[in-house]
């Protein structure tokens, strides 16, 4: 039998305290580290040279994969910090540029900093001429996410000179060159895809009231992004720019620990987000609220979503760190509500339907016993259908923003002395040796 018995307390700092694993009734000590905050961990990495053993955690539920100092979050009080910072302070008092510089370089720039880094975005907005050529070789019914995919993947075919991983200015150039490039690429997919001509980036915008424009100014016509709306998609894009250890996230960080440049890894990162349980959960809650209605329809999908029997669940609910409100929710909520105030949309049905959804659900004995509360991706289809992106696109803008996210989280793994390539390993149940048989023998 295979035992485990830990000393540990939540207090302890690195090499403070040991767990000591019992297999087969041999006892191994394991050195356990500590957190500045957060559950400590158990450092197993000698398991197998010790014990001839691995460990099996499917979906990574209890492997921490690498040490971070960038995003905290406690999914039981609700709670996420970049930096340290709380999620709600930098989107209600700063902007994503600034979100962007602290999880890049670890501290809230100083004003002579911001403007700096400002303009270093704002002079690498524009891509290579003949990146033009490149979009129209897709499709015009492509999906923009294969478009993203696609376009970032090809930008180290573009920017030689800053593929080095090894050196760290040309590791900053290309970090900056994704970071400005993001929305000129999101916008051109969508002009693209809605066969409308390219828009280009203009000096004069901050960060999203160029990429609205880049988005929704066509040749025809004058058109002056709204600074209300603009601003909610600053919002938009601070809470989408890290949240540790996710999917896509990881996905940057195993690409990258064998080398690979850094457009090619943000470009595995794009790939992973596609998928529905991770980037995709907006569209879902988007076309959850448009199937009930109405309020009076509401009830009945309740009692679905609680039907064991019945597929459906309340799309924009649970979260699989979060059982309390997710904070990013909660700003969220007030986006929303600004963004269709500010286009007299007040009495838009679906806002009503989430409203009263919210209210009926978290009265609701089954979703408090299982800590079930609203996750970001409740209000922000909503949200990003006001603005006037359709829900294609909803991706998209996550990719934009989660963007700085997965350069940070990328530089941070190549700066780690300790970083190996990543290599898990698995529990084999397939067939074991056997003789080939030619086939007509077989
Ligand atoms: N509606 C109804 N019941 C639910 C819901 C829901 N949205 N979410 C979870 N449950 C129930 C499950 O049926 C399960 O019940 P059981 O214990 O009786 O079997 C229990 O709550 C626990 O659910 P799990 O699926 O085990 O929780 P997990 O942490 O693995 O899943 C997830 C989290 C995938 C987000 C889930 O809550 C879900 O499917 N939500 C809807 C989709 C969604 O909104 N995804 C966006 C996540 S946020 C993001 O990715 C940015």
């Amino acid at each position: 039998m295979t035992t485990a018995e830990t000393s540990t307390n939540d207090t302890i700092n690195q090499d403070s305290d040991k767990s000591t694993l019992i297999i087969e009734g041999k006892p191994y000590e394991m050195p356990v580290y500590g957190g500045s905050i957060g559950p400590s961990v158990i450092d197993i990495s000698r398991l197998y040279g010790q014990t001839g053993k691995f460990t099996y955690d499917p979906g990574f539920t209890s492997t921490a994969s690498c040490e971070s100092k960038i995003t905290y979050i406690d999914g039981d009080e609700g709670v996420l910090l970049h930096r340290g910072y709380p999620i709600d302070q930098l989107a209600d008092q700063g902007t994503f540029l600034e979100t962007c510089y602290l999880l890049l370089y670890g501290d809230l720039p100083q004003k002579s900093q911001l403007d700096d880094f400002e303009k270093r975005i704002t002079y690498h907005t524009m891509l290579h001429e003949q990146m033009h050529t490149f979009y129209r070789g897709f499709r015009r019914d492509a999906h923009p996410m294969a478009i993203m995919v696609g376009v970032v993947g090809a930008l180290s075919a573009f920017y030689h000179d800053s593929t080095d991983i090894n050196d760290p200015v040309q590791r900053d150039i290309a970090s900056l060159r994704m970071i400005a490039k993001m929305p000129t690429i999101a916008a051109m997919a969508y002009k693209y895809s809605i066969g409308q001509p390219f828009v280009s980036p203009q000096n004069s915008l901050d960060y999203s009231a160029n990429f609205l424009n880049m988005c929704f100014s066509v040749p025809a016509e004058d058109y002056k992004p709204n600074p209300v709306l603009s601003r909610a998609m600053d919002r938009i894009f601070i809470l989408h720019a890290d949240h540790e250890q996710n999917a896509s996230t990881s996905t940057v960080r195993l690409a990258g620990s064998s080398g690979a440049n850094p457009f090619a890894c943000i470009a595995a990162g794009i790939a992973c987000l596609w998928g529905p349980a991770h980037g995709g959960a907006n569209e879902a809650a988007l076309q959850m609220l448009e199937e009930i209605g109405s309020v009076d329809q509401i009830p009945e999908y309740i009692r679905r979503s609680k039907d064991k029997s019945d597929p459906f669940r309340l799309m924009g609910f649970g979260h699989r760190v979060y059982k309390n409100y997710d904070p990013r929710a909660t700003v969220m909520q007030k986006t929303c509500h600004e963004v269709l105030d500010a286009l007299d949309l007040k009495d838009e049905p679906l806002l009503q339907v989430a409203i009263e959804l919210e209210r009926i659900a978290r009265e609701d004995e089954y979703f408090i016993e299982k800590k079930l509360y609203p996750n970001i991706d409740f209000y922000s289809g909503i949200t990003l259908r006001a603005l006037g992106f359709p829900p294609e696109m909803f991706t998209v803008l996550f990719a934009l923003a989660r963007t700085v996210g997965w350069i940070a989280q990328w530089r941070e793994m190549i700066e780690d002395p300790s970083q190996r390539i990543g290599r898990p390993r698995q529990l084999y149940t397939g067939p074991t040796s056997r003789d080939f048989i030619p086939v007509d023998q077989r």
